[in-house]
């Protein structure tokens, strides 16, 4: 794992856009696994400048979603469909027919599942894919007691996480018990992976995922596996680091050729 710390959340989101962008420059066609949540907004934003000032061409690249609620409407406010549209796909020139979100509302799930996990396969797999991570140690919407190696499938959330989300429903009652996320197993098959995360709420995780012991209790660990990843965070997500000071030392002195 390459943890970069940096400043505050501004870096965080200036170096994942960066990041992409760079991606994006290096191979049109990519294929990008997407989060939603707060901690993704910031570099939207900028991937939207970059695209606004003709640095980005966003017309071949390929995007697959990570998860979606179950039981509300793709143009519901708080699905993630929605969430897509308003704070990125609109603002960009990706090809509708190159977007991938899960459906929450098909009628056969493992149907629907097994083909989502297909279609990410014929379109050569996912290049990069980029998470944030909840407060119970989840990836996608894959919660604590998630199998290592699972595949795309309906989820049932942890009340802790309903209780996060809330605050973008008007109730807690509103926010969906059941929600559609692709694996473990799926994700640690992308080629590479940028988790980003800040403030203090993430640190316990973040440690955890970092420097504690593999297990599908937080299954953000199941990271550890995956021969590509980078956790980018702010001091505040890093504080309960125990090597904080080793990783900054690692990444200011990284060798020039470790760039890839
Ligand atoms: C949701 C999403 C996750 C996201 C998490 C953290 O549960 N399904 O993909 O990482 O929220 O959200 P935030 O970035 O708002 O802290």
């Amino acid at each position: 794992m390459e943890v970069i710390i940096l400043d505050n959340q501004e870096q965080v989101s200036q170096f994942a856009a960066n990041y992409v962008a760079s991606r994006i420059l290096k191979k049109p066609r990519i294929v990008l696994g997407l989060p939603t949540g707060s901690s993704p907004l910031g570099m939207y934003k900028k991937l939207i400048d970059k695209y606004q000032q003709g640095i980005l061409d966003f017309s071949e690249v390929i995007t697959f979603n990570l998860d979606e609620y179950v039981g509300i409407v793709p143009g519901h406010s708080q699905s993630y469909n929605s969430y897509m549209y308003k704070n990125f796909f609109n603002f960009v020139n990706i090809k509708p027919h190159n977007i991938n979100i899960p459906d929450g509302l098909v009628a056969d799930f493992d149907n629907y599942c097994k083909k989502y996990e297909q279609y990410i396969e014929d379109c050569g797999g996912i290049d990069l894919q980029i998470l944030g991570i909840g407060r119970t140690g989840h990836i996608g919407f894959n919660e604590p007691s998630s199998s290592l190696g699972s595949r795309t499938r309906i989820k049932t959330l942890t009340e802790s996480t309903r209780q996060d989300n809330a605050r973008f429903f008007n109730s807690i009652d509103e926010v969906p018990h059941h929600v559609i996320t692709m694996g473990i197993g799926s994700i640690l098959d992308s080629k590479e992976c940028m988790l980003i995360a800040f403030g203090e709420h993430k640190a316990e995780s973040i440690a955890a995922m970092v420097e504690g012991c593999i297990s599908s209790m937080l299954p953000a660990s199941a990271l550890q596996f995956h021969p590509s990843i980078k956790v980018v965070i702010d001091s505040a997500a890093a504080s309960k680091l125990k090597n904080k000071e080793y990783y900054k030392f690692v990444y200011d002195n990284k060798p020039a050729w470790q760039y890839v």
